[in-house]
C-alpha cells in the first residue's frame, strides 16, 4: 500500500491542480460573464427609466416618481429602484431597498455634478447587490437628478457555488478513477509479474518445479525472470552434480570429518537438506545489563554436538527464539544465517508467548518430564494446563517445519523430551518425510515412565518416528520395556524396532560427541597463552587446578562435589593451600523452584567450605556463576590438572568429552560419574559414585596424585575413543542407519 501511494500520490496531486487550476479559470470567466450580463440589462433598465425620470422631474411628478419606483417592487430577486434631485435628495425609493446606503451617497452627488454614470458592488445587509446610477438630462443636457439601480447579485454566486460543486464532484471522480486506473496498471505490470514469480521461487525452494518449464513474462521483468532462472537452474544442476559425486566418493575416507559428514549428507540427502528442530536455538540474540546485544551460544548438549552438523550440512534449524532480542535480528520469515559472522545454515526462530514458555517449557517439559527421567529423587509435576500448552507449542512447531519441508520427501531430525508429539504431528500430515528423532537424556524403566498421566499420547508421538536414537543400549531397552508395556504393539528384538499402526519404528543407541578439533587442537597457543593468563587473573599459579563446567542443575550432583572437596581436604591437610577448584556455573531454568533452591545450596555449600578452609588470599573453591563461551572455557581445560563430572544421571554429558579433547598435553585426569553415557566409553576415567562422599574424595585424590605415565597412557586412551566416535561419526552413522532403512524398505 505504501509503495502505492507513494506511486499514485504525485500522479493525483498534479491532476487534481490541473483540475483546480482549470477551475478557477472557468469560475473566473463565468463571473464575468454574468457581472458584464448584469451590467447590461441595469444599462438598458436604468436608460428605458431615465425618459419617465425626466418627466417625472421636471413636473415634480411624486405620484409618478412613487409608481415608477414601485414597479420595482414585484419583480423577481431584491431589486430596486431610487430617484434622486438635482441636490441628490432621495424623491422616491422601491420599498424593499428602503434605507439604501443610509443618508450618505457622494457617488450620487458625483453623478449629478460631472453626469457621468457610477456603478459598483456593494453589502446591503445580508445581500450583496450591483449598483447602476445614472444622472437624469433634459433635452438640453441639463441634469434633472439620478437614476440608481439596484440589483440582487447573489445568483451570480450561487451559481458559482453550484460550478465549484460540479468541479469538486468532477475531481473526486478524476481522482478515483485515475487510481484505479494506476491500481490496475500497477498490478498488471508490477504485481502479477512478482506474484508469479515469488510463486515459482517458493515451488523452486520446495523442488516443486520443473525447471523445464519457465515462466512466460515479457520486457524487461521478463528478462529479469529468465535471468533468475537460469541462475536457479544452474544450482540445482550444481547441487545434483555434488551429490552425485558424493555418492561416489562418500566410502572411500576413513576418519569422520565435517568434510565427510558433508558428502555423506549431499549424498543420501541431496537437495532435500535436513531439517533440525530443537528448544533451544544455537544462537541467541541477548542484551547484557548495559543493554548492549550479544549473540551468545547456550550452554547445553543439543547445542554443542548439533551445531557443527549444521555447519556441514547447512539445512535449516528451527529453535524457540528466547533471546530478549531475537526479534531484532530475523527477516520477514523468522530467519537468519548462522553463525552470523560466517552463515552456513539458516536459524528459524518460533516466537513463543510466555504461557506456552510457562507451560510447555518450564511446567511440561522441565518439571515434568525432566525430572522423570532423571533418577534424581527430584519429585516430577504433571499439571494439565502444562500438558495443554505443551501440545499447543508442538503443534506450532508442526506447522512451522510442515511449512519448511519440500515438495516430495525430506528429513526431519528432531532433538529430545520437549517434542514428543512432534513425529506423529509431522508424519499425519507428510507420510513421506523421513522422521529422526534422538533423546539426549536417559530413558527410565516402564513403571517410572507409567508415573507419567500422558504417557500414551507421549509413546504415540514418539512412534511416528522412523528412527529413535538414544546415547546407550540401557536407555533403547528400556524404551523397548516401556512401550512393549504400555502399548499395543509389535516389538522386534531382532531388528530392534516397534512395530504399530502399520509404521515401523527402529530404536537404537548413537553416543553423540563432540567436534574433537575444536578444543584447542586447531590454536593450542593462543588457547595456553590464554590459560596462563587464566592462571594469573584467579592466582592459581603453581597450584593444583581443578576444574567443573556445568548447568547449574540437580541432575549435576554439583552439591555433592563440593562435599566431596570438603572430604579430601579435610582428609588431606597438605592440600590447604595448594589446591584451587574452579566451578564455572551456568545459570538455568532458575524460573523453576528446584533450580532457584540449588543455587541457594550450591552458593552456601561454597560460601561454607570456603569460610572453613580459606587461608589469607587462598581458597578452596572459585565459583563464577555465569554464562561462559566456549572459547573461555578451553583455556580453563588446558590448565586443569582434573576435570570433575559428578553427574547423579546424565544422557552422556560432553563436558567430560570436552575436556578430554582439550588435553593435547595428555597431562589431565578425568573424575567421572558411572551414572554417564560417557562412562560407558571412558573407562579409562577416574569413575566414581557420585552419592558416596568418601569414594568421591578418594577418588580425587587418586587424580591428584596419579603418576604422569598413568595419566597420559589413560588419557591417549580416552582421545582416541573421541576421535574415532566424533560428532560427525554421530550424525553420520543416523543418517547412514535412517536411509539404509528407507532402501531397505
Ligand atoms: C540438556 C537437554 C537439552 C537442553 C540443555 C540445556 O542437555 O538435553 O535439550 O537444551 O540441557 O537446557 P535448556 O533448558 O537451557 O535448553
Amino acid at each position: 500500500m505504501k509503495r502505492f501511494l507513494l506511486l499514485t500520490l504525485p500522479v493525483l496531486i498534479i491532476v487534481a491542480a490541473g483540475f483546480m487550476i482549470f477551475g478557477l479559470i472557468q469560475a473566473g470567466f463565468e463571473e464575468d460573464k454574468m457581472m458584464d450580463d448584469l451590467y447590461r440589462k441595469a444599462s438598458a433598465v436604468a436608460e428605458s427609466a431615465e425618459v419617465s425620470a425626466a418627466l417625472i422631474l421636471t413636473n415634480n411628478n411624486l405620484k409618478a416618481a412613487n409608481n415608477l419606483v414601485e414597479s420595482f417592487q414585484k419583480r423577481e430577486r431584491m431589486q430596486g429602484c431610487i430617484l434622486y434631485d438635482k441636490k441628490g435628495k432621495v424623491i422616491a425609493e422601491t420599498k424593499r431597498i428602503k434605507g439604501w446606503q443610509g443618508s450618505e451617497r457622494k457617488y450620487i452627488k458625483d453623478v449629478i455634478t460631472t453626469g457621468e454614470l457610477s456603478k459598483g458592488i456593494e453589502k446591503f445587509n445580508e445581500y450583496t447587490v450591483y449598483r447602476y446610477a445614472i444622472p437624469v438630462k433634459n433635452d438640453n443636457g441639463r441634469v434633472l437628478g439620478a437614476v440608481e439601480l439596484v440589483y440582487d447579485t447573489s445568483y451570480v454566486f450561487s451559481q458559482l457555488t453550484t460550478l465549484w460543486k460540479r468541479i469538486g464532484i468532477f475531481s473526486i471522480l478524476l481522482v478515483v478513477f485515475t487510481m484505479l486506473a494506476l491500481l490496475l496498471l500497477q498490478r498488471q505490470i508490477f504485481i502479477l509479474p512478482v506474484l508469479r514469480l515469488t510463486d515459482w521461487f517458493k515451488k523452486f525452494q520446495k523442488g516443486e518445479i520443473n525447471t523445464n518449464i519457465p515462466i512466460k513474462e515479457q520486457d524487461e521483468f521478463g528478462r529479469l525472470i529468465s535471468e533468475v532462472e537460469q541462475v536457479a537452474l544452474s544450482l540445482r544442476v550444481a547441487r545434483r552434480s555434488v551429490s552425485e559425486d558424493a555418492t561416489r566418493r562418500v566410502e572411500r575416507t576413513e576418519l569422520w570429518t565435517e568434510a565427510r559428514l558433508k558428502t555423506l549428507i549431499h549424498a543420501r540427502v541431496g537437495d532435500n537438506a535436513m531439517i533440525i528442530v530443537s528448544n533451544r536455538e544455537p544462537y541467541m540474540h541477548v542484551r547484557d545489563e548495559e543493554g548492549k546485544v550479544r549473540c551468545i551460544t547456550p550452554a547445553g548438549g543439543v547445542v554443542t554436538a548439533l551445531d557443527p552438523i549444521m555447519k556441514a550440512s547447512g539445512g535449516t534449524w528451527i529453535a524457540h527464539g528466547s533471546g530478549d532480542a531475537d526479534k531484532l535480528f530475523v527477516n520477514s520469515k523468522d530467519k537468519l544465517g548462522v553463525p552470523v559472522e560466517d552463515p552456513r545454515y539458516i536459524l528459524k526462530r518460533v516466537w513463543l508467548t510466555k504461557q506456552e514458555e510457562e507451560g510447555y517449557y518450564y511446567g511440561f517439559s522441565n518439571e515434568g518430564l525432566w525430572p522423570l527421567c532423571h533418577m534424581t529423587h527430584t519429585r516430577p509435576e504433571f499439571k494439565q494446563a502444562d500438558w495443554e500448552m505443551y501440545k499447543t507449542v508442538n503443534a506450532k512447531f508442526a506447522q512451522s517445519v510442515l511449512d519448511e519441508l519440500p515438495v516430495n520427501g525430506g528429513f526431519v531430525f528432531i532433538q529430545d523430551y520437549h517434542f514428543t508429539l512432534l513425529p506423529k504431528m509431522i508424519k499425519e500430515k507428510r507420510p513421506d518425510v523421513t522422521v529422526a528423532m534422538f533423546w539426549h537424556i536417559p530413558w527410565p524403566n516402564p513403571e517410572v515412565f507409567a508415573i507419567c498421566p500422558y504417557y500414551q499420547d507421549i509413546l504415540e508421538g514418539m512412534l511416528g518416528c522412523d528412527l529413535l536414537g538414544f546415547h546407550v543400549q540401557y536407555h533403547c531397552n528400556n524404551f523397548l520395556d516401556t512401550v512393549n508395556r504400555l502399548l499395543e504393539s509389535r516389538i522386534n528384538t531382532e531388528t530392534f524396532s516397534i512395530v504399530r499402526a502399520g509404521m515401523e519404528t527402529f530404536v537404537k543407541p548413537f553416543p553423540i560427541s563432540i567436534e574433537d578439533d575444536n578444543y584447542g587442537a586447531k590454536e593450542s597457543a593462543r588457547y595456553a597463552s590464554a590459560g596462563e593468563k587464566m592462571k594469573n587473573e584467579y592466582g592459581l599459579q603453581d597450584k593444583i587446578i581443578g576444574i567443573g563446567v556445568d548447568r547449574i542443575d540437580y541432575t549435576k550432583g554439583l552439591v555433592e562435589r563440593m562435599l566431596a572437596i570438603e572430604a579430601l581436604l579435610d582428609k588431606n591437610p597438605q592440600y590447604r593451600g595448594k589446591l584451587v577448584f574452579v566451578q564455572i556455573g551456568a545459570p538455568s531454568r532458575t524460573h523453576i523452584k528446584s533450580y532457584h533452591d540449588l543455587n541457594s545450596a550450591l552458593d552456601a555449600e561454597v560460601e561454607r567450605i570456603n569460610w572453613k578452609f580459606g587461608d589469607g588470599d587462598w581458597k578452596p573453591v572459585i565459583y563464577l556463576k555465569r554464562h561462559f563461551s566456549q572459547e573461555e572455557i578451553i583455556p580453563f581445560y588446558m590448565i586443569a590438572d582434573f576435570c570433575v563430572v559428578s553427574s547423579l544421571h546424565d544422557g552422556m554429558n560432553l563436558v567430560a568429552k570436552e575436556y578430554v579433547a582439550s588435553k593435547e598435553k595428555l597431562d589431565g585426569v578425568l573424575v567421572l560419574s558411572t551414572f554417564t553415557g560417557a562412562a560407558r566409553e571412558f573407562g579409562d576415567a577416574v569413575l566414581i559414585n557420585p552419592y558416596s562422599t568418601v569414594e568421591f574424595a578418594q577418588a580425587l585424590e587418586k587424580a591428584i596424585t596419579m603418576d604422569p605415565v598413568e595419566k597420559r597412557r589413560r588419557m591417549e586412551n580416552m582421545r582416541a575413543t573421541i576421535k574415532n566416535n566424533n560428532v560427525y561419526k554421530w550424525a553420520g552413522d543416523i543418517i547412514s542407519q535412517i536411509t539404509g532403512l528407507k532402501k531397505q524398505a
